[in-house]
C-alpha cells in the first residue's frame, strides 16, 4: 500500500462509511442537493424553514405546513430559567461555540429525550432555541441585557438579526442570511455530521449526538474556517499585499483558511451563491476593499495552488458586511447545520448499526510486564 493511500485512509477520504439518502455533495452529474433538490434552486426559491422541514421531516412543506412549522418554531424560542442562569454565569470571554456546546448538553438535562419517539420534537426545539441561547449569552455579556428571546419574527434569520441588533433587520440582510443558512444546512458525512452519527449509533440520546457535533464543528479545519478566513482577509491592508503575504504563508506550509475541500476538486457549488450575496452587501469603501482583497486571494490561490474558495470564505465577508461579530460566524453555522445533523441522527436511528471501525496498529511489539519494583531499579541504573 502506498503512503498516499495510507494517508487518505487515515482520514477516511474516499471511504464509503455508510448509506444516506439526504445529500449528494456534488457527486458527478448530480451536483449538491438535499433530498434530490439542487442547492441552487433551494437557495433561490426557498426559505430556511422550508429546507429545515425538508431535512428533518423528509419532504418540502406545502404553504399550510410551512405556516404551521414557522408558528411551531416561533413558540419554542424561549429558554428555561435554569439555562439562562447558567448562560449568565459562563464567562464573557468564552468562545460562543463552547457556550453552545455546554448549553446543548444542559438542555439535555432539563428537557431530556426520554425515548426516540420524541426525536423530531427535540430537533425542532433545538432549531428554534439555539439562536436564542447564543444571543441571550452574547447580549447579556456584551450589553448587560437580559433579552426576551420570544420574538414574533417568522424566520430564523429575522429572529437572529433582531436579537443581535435589537432592530428590525434590513431586507437584504434577511435574504443573505436566509441563503447562508440554506447553504450551511447539510453536507453529507462531513466531520461534525459523522460525529453526530457515531454518537447516535451507540443509541445515545439526541442532545449527546448534537453536542458531539458542535464540538467537532468548532475546529478551524471545519466550521471554524469562516472565522479564520476573516482574520486572513483582514490581515491585508490592500489587494497589493495579497501576493507577497500569501507567498510567505504558503512557503511556510501554512493552510489558507476558507480554501480547498475534501470532496470537491475544482469548485464548491455553494461559494458562487454566497459570493453573489456578499457582493450585494458592499456599501462603503471598507467593504469594497475587503471584497477586492477577497477576490485577489481567490485569484492567487487558483493560480498558485489550483485551490478554490469553499463556502466559508465568502460567508466571512457576507457576515462582516452585515456587522455580525466574527466570534458568531461558526455559531451561525450551528444554527443552520442543526437541521442536517438532525436529519442524519434520525436516518442513523432508522437503520442503526454501531459505527466502530478498526485501526492499523502501529504500537510496540508484544512485551512482558516487568514488576514495578524492578522497573524502578532499571530506571535508577539508567540514570546513573
Ligand atoms: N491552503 C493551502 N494548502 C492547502 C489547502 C489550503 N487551504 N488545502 C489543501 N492544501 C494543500 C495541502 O497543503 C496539501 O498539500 P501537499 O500535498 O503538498 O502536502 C494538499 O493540498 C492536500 O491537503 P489536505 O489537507 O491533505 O487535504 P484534505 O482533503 O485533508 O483537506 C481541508 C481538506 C478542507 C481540510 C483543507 O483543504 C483545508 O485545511 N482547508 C482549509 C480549512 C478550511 O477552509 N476548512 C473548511 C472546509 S469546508
Amino acid at each position: 500500500m502506498s503512503s498516499a493511500t495510507n494517508k487518505q485512509q487515515m482520514g477516511l477520504a474516499d471511504v464509503i462509511a455508510g448509506a444516506s439518502g439526504i445529500c449528494t455533495v456534488g457527486k458527478t452529474g448530480k451536483g449538491l442537493s438535499y433530498r434530490g433538490y439542487a442547492i441552487e434552486e433551494l437557495a433561490a426559491h426557498c426559505c430556511f424553514e422550508e429546507v429545515a422541514f425538508l431535512l428533518i421531516h423528509k419532504k418540502l412543506p406545502n404553504q399550510q405546513e410551512l405556516t404551521a412549522y414557522r408558528e411551531k418554531l416561533k413558540s419554542q424560542r424561549s429558554l428555561p430559567q435554569t439555562l439562562k442562569n447558567i448562560l449568565e454565569t459562563l464567562p464573557a470571554t468564552a468562545h460562543p461555540m463552547d457556550v453552545l456546546r455546554t448549553a446543548c448538553s444542559l438542555l439535555g438535562c432539563l428537557e431530556p429525550e426520554i425515548n426516540f419517539s420524541q426525536q423530531t420534537e427535540v430537533a425542532d426545539r433545538l432549531l428554534a432555541c439555539i439562536p436564542s441561547i447564543l444571543l441571550y449569552w452574547h447580549r447579556y455579556h456584551k450589553d448587560g441585557q437580559r433579552i426576551n428571546t420570544n420574538t414574533n419574527d417568522d424566520s430564523i434569520a429575522s429572529h437572529f438579526l433582531r436579537l443581535l441588533n435589537n432592530t428590525t433587520p434590513k431586507t437584504l440582510h434577511l435574504k443573505t442570511l436566509n441563503a447562508s443558512l440554506i447553504l450551511y444546512a447539510e453536507h453529507e458525512f462531513n466531520a461534525s455530521t459523522f460525529a453526530a452519527r457515531v454518537t447516535a449509533s451507540t443509541l445515545s440520546d439526541f442532545y449527546s449526538a448534537i453536542t458531539s457535533a458542535i464540538g467537532t464543528l468548532r475546529g478551524p479545519l471545519h466550521g471554524g474556517a469562516n472565522e479564520a478566513a476573516m482574520a486572513l482577509i483582514q490581515g491585508f491592508r490592500s489587494s497589493k499585499d495579497v501576493a507577497p503575504g500569501l507567498t510567505i504563508t504558503l512557503a511556510n506550509k501554512e493552510k489558507i483558511m476558507g480554501f480547498g475541500h475534501r470532496v470537491y476538486s475544482t469548485s464548491d457549488p455553494r461559494s458562487a451563491i454566497i459570493k453573489h450575496w456578499a457582493k450585494q452587501l458592499i456599501h462603503n469603501p471598507e467593504t469594497k476593499c475587503i471584497f477586492e482583497i477577497s477576490e485577489t486571494i481567490e485569484a492567487f490561490m487558483w493560480k498558485e495552488k489550483n485551490l478554490f474558495p469553499n463556502l466559508d470564505f465568502y460567508s466571512a465577508s457576507a457576515y462582516h458586511f452585515m456587522n455580525i461579530p466574527v466570534s458568531l460566524y461558526t455559531p451561525l453555522f450551528v444554527c443552520s447545520r442543526i437541521a442536517g445533523w438532525a436529519a442524519h441522527i434520525i436516518e442513523q436511528r432508522d437503520n442503526n448499526t454501531l459505527i466502530r471501525p478498526t485501526a492499523k496498529y502501529t504500537g510496540p511489539k508484544q512485551q512482558n510486564i516487568i514488576p514495578i519494583m524492578q522497573r524502578n531499579v532499571q530506571r535508577n541504573v539508567q540514570r546513573k
